[in-house]
């Protein structure tokens, strides 16, 4: 944590933020996952796609820690980590620097007093879009059923992304290249039914 977080973390200075000065020119793409948690899929996806560079971004201290302990024994050296809140980040970054973001399994605030703190909402989803290239993609997990139906009523007034999703497996089922997260695993123990959603930006 003294070392490694130091060498990988993003730090803002107030001016607008090109994460491809972050890595190597050779990175083909960047993708950035939101509220990674204990980094299951953020180690597993960096670790897949070498090639490409990955921004995580969490908040929680334990679950930072718990990805620097994957990030270093699996010698990552395409991932770099945003420690805090996430939506500082998000409203200095380069508009069209991702072809992938990931927010999986987001606090569901299941209680509808509560819902103005779900991340789902029009005005994070107009960033979402401004973020990704034309063609990305955005992934998003949910295994409590007011967040999935939340989420299908606000995607469905998106004229800027298409849901991928063709039959009922597609999104019941984990897609081959979506690495388990710990709190997905945790919901499957408890007898909660996860749905993948997936979706390209226009
Ligand atoms: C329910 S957990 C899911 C974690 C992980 N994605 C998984 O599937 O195991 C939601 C995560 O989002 C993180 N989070 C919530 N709000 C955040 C924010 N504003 N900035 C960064 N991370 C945040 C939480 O700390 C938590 O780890």
């Amino acid at each position: 944590m003294e070392t490694l977080l130091p060498a990988i973390a993003i730090s803002l200075d107030g001016k607008e933020l090109d994460p491809a000065t972050l890595f190597p020119p050779e990175r083909r793409d960047i993708w950035l996952e939101i509220g990674f948690g204990g980094g299951e899929h953020l180690a597993a996806q960096a670790a897949n796609h070498l090639e490409i560079g990955y921004i995580g971004c969490e908040i929680f201290l334990n679950g930072i820690a718990s990805a620097l302990a994957h990030i270093d024994q699996q010698k990552l050296a395409n991932v770099r980590i945003y420690p805090e809140d996430v939506r500082d980040l998000l409203g200095v970054l380069k508009p069209q620097s991702f072809a992938r973001i990931f927010l999986l399994f987001p606090d569901p605030w299941p209680k509808a007093r509560h819902a103005a703190r779900r991340f789902v909402n029009q005005a994070n989803l107009d960033i979402v879009a401004r973020l990704l290239k034309p063609g990305g993609e955005f992934r998003i997990g949910s295994d409590d059923p007011t967040y999935v139906s939340w989420v299908m009523m606000h995607m469905a007034r998106r004229k800027d992304f298409v849901w991928l999703a063709e039959c009922a497996s597609d999104w019941l089922v984990r897609p081959a290249d979506w690495p388990p997260t710990r709190y997905e695993q945790k919901a499957i123990r408890q007898g909660r039914t996860p749905h993948y959603f997936r979706f390209r930006r226009v």
